[in-house]
């Protein structure tokens, strides 16, 4: 039984990727605030951004597993937000902590108790990590989501450094998925250029229809992983795979 645990797995690109493992017979849980229909994973309802409710979520899905009967394992951490969008100066400061405590401060949380929860395991255990362009370039007005996903990299090459030199330890990567057509997009394409500076670069992507489709992103990221072609701790942009 190949196991996927997808966090954010009820709408965009998580949404995409929960189906394609699932089609791909993997045994699939998501965990994120909404459920969405038509779908045939189980679908577990946490906040992220609140630490006991990620970790209850977490445990619920290690309390339903048959684990001696698991040959893979997998956490991908993709809930994430965009937060608040303006320059430092103008933020609203709890928004600032809810967003850093989704997108980081959870995939941090939710790989210690993945790791501890498979220490027993002797299958192939593996940390995905969604990040993005934005850990490496300083976009103005995206300060809270630049950081947080340049912080998540350093978790990954952190779990990574640490988890080699264990015995059958956790493998971790993490991948940028490009600019995809996902309820985030909409949600730059409405900023205004004082919040963010490249506003209309966005606007352009979408009218160019340049803009990769979640199902897509979904492929490649589930080709990065069968192929085992990332070492461990590299992060990988799919628009380079
Ligand atoms: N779209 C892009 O162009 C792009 C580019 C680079 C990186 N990314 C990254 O890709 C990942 C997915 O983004 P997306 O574009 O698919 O975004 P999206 O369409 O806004 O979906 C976000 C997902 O995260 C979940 N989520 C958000 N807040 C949550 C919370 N507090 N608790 C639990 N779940 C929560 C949402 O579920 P609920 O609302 O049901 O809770 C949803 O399933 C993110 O990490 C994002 O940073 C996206």
């Amino acid at each position: 039984m190949n196991i996927l645990i997808i966090t954010g797995g009820s709408k965009g690109i998580g949404k995409a990727i929960a189906q394609k493992y699932n089609s791909e017979n993997f045994t699939v849980f998501s965990i994120s605030r909404s459920k969405t229909s038509e779908v045939n994973y189980q679908q577990i309802t946490a906040d992220l951004s609140n630490t006991s409710e990620a970790v209850k979520a977490i445990q619920r899905v290690f309390s339903n597993l048959e684990t001696e009967k698991v040959t893979s394992i997998t956490l991908l951490n993709n809930a994430g937000s965009l937060g608040e969008i303006h320059t430092v100066g103008n933020l609203d400061s709890e928004k600032i902590q809810q967003t850093i405590q989704l997108n980081t401060t959870t995939p941090l949380v939710l790989s210690n108790e993945f790791i501890k929860l498979t220490k027993k395991l002797n299958c192939k255990k593996k940390i995905i990590n969604i990040s993005s362009g934005a850990a490496m370039n300083p976009y103005s007005g995206w300060s809270i989501y630049c950081t947080s996903k340049s912080a998540l990299d350093m978790t990954t090459k952190a779990i990574a450094n640490e988890q080699s030199d264990i015995e059958n330890g956790v493998k971790c990567i993490a991948i940028y998925p490009g600019v995809v057509d996902t309820d985030m997009q909409t949600v730059i394409r409405k900023t205004t250029e004082s919040e963010f500076k490249n506003v209309q670069r966005f606007i352009e992507l979408k009218e160019n229809n340049e803009l990769y489709a979640p199902e897509f992103v979904a492929d490649k990221i589930f080709k990065i992983d069968i192929s085992n072609a990332l070492e461990n701790g590299e992060i990988i942009d799919i628009r380079k795979f």
